[in-house]
């Protein structure tokens, strides 16, 4: 192999070697398959549920300068409690990292930033009021792009589910 030749062979050696490596550091956060944590099946039963449930599920969301705060109730019992179990598991999830939905770009960015999240919880009578807000300008609109989410997920439940969601990208220049 000629000098030129090897060296453009290393080059690429090397940046695939970089690229696979960034790619699996921004991924770091949530497990893969094979990977899950001991909590992993009951959070996914509760968030399951309310999937399945969730025409019986009402949601408000109002967006705040540093994050949103959302009012999520149903009149069943049943789900008022999964509601009621749900949020505060994913709110530690965010604060040890362990993620779920490693395979949507929307969740993995909001596990990368979990720790700069502050979320207040408060049960009411029939499900939950949180305040979900961040310092930081962009980890504020993953806050409010996943808010969004949730929402779709009320009104569309596994149909949802399925789908990817995007991470909010800068804002663009009037
Ligand atoms: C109808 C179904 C669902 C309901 C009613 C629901 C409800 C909620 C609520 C009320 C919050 C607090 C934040 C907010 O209000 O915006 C939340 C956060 C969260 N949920 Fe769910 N959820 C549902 C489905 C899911 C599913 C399917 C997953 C994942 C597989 C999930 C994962 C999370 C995570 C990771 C958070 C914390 C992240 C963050 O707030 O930035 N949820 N959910």
């Amino acid at each position: 192999m000629s000098w030129n030749r090897f060296r453009r062979v290393l080059a690429v050696t090397c940046l695939a070697a970089g690229f696979g490596w960034s790619v699996g550091a921004a991924a770091e956060p949530q497990k893969g398959p094979g990977g899950k944590d001991a909590a992993f099946a009951t959070d996914r039963d509760t968030f399951h549920f309310l999937l399945e449930n969730h025409k019986a599920i009402k949601r408000t969301v109002k967006k705040l300068d540093n994050g949103v705060e959302t009012v999520t109730e149903s009149d069943d019992a049943e789900v008022t409690k999964k509601i009621q179990e749900h949020v505060p598991a994913m709110y530690e999830r965010l604060k040890s990292g362990k993620g779920v939905r490693y395979w949507d770009p929307l969740f993995v960015e909001a596990f990368k930033h979990g720790k700069k999240m502050k979320m207040t919880i408060e049960n009411t009578k029939t499900g939950v009021k949180v305040v979900e807000t961040s310092d930081e300008a962009g980890v504020v609109k993953v806050i409010q792009a996943h808010a969004d989410v949730v929402t779709k997920f009320v009104e569309k439940g596994f149909e949802e589910a399925r789908k990817e969601h995007p991470v909010p990208g800068p804002e663009k220049k009037k």
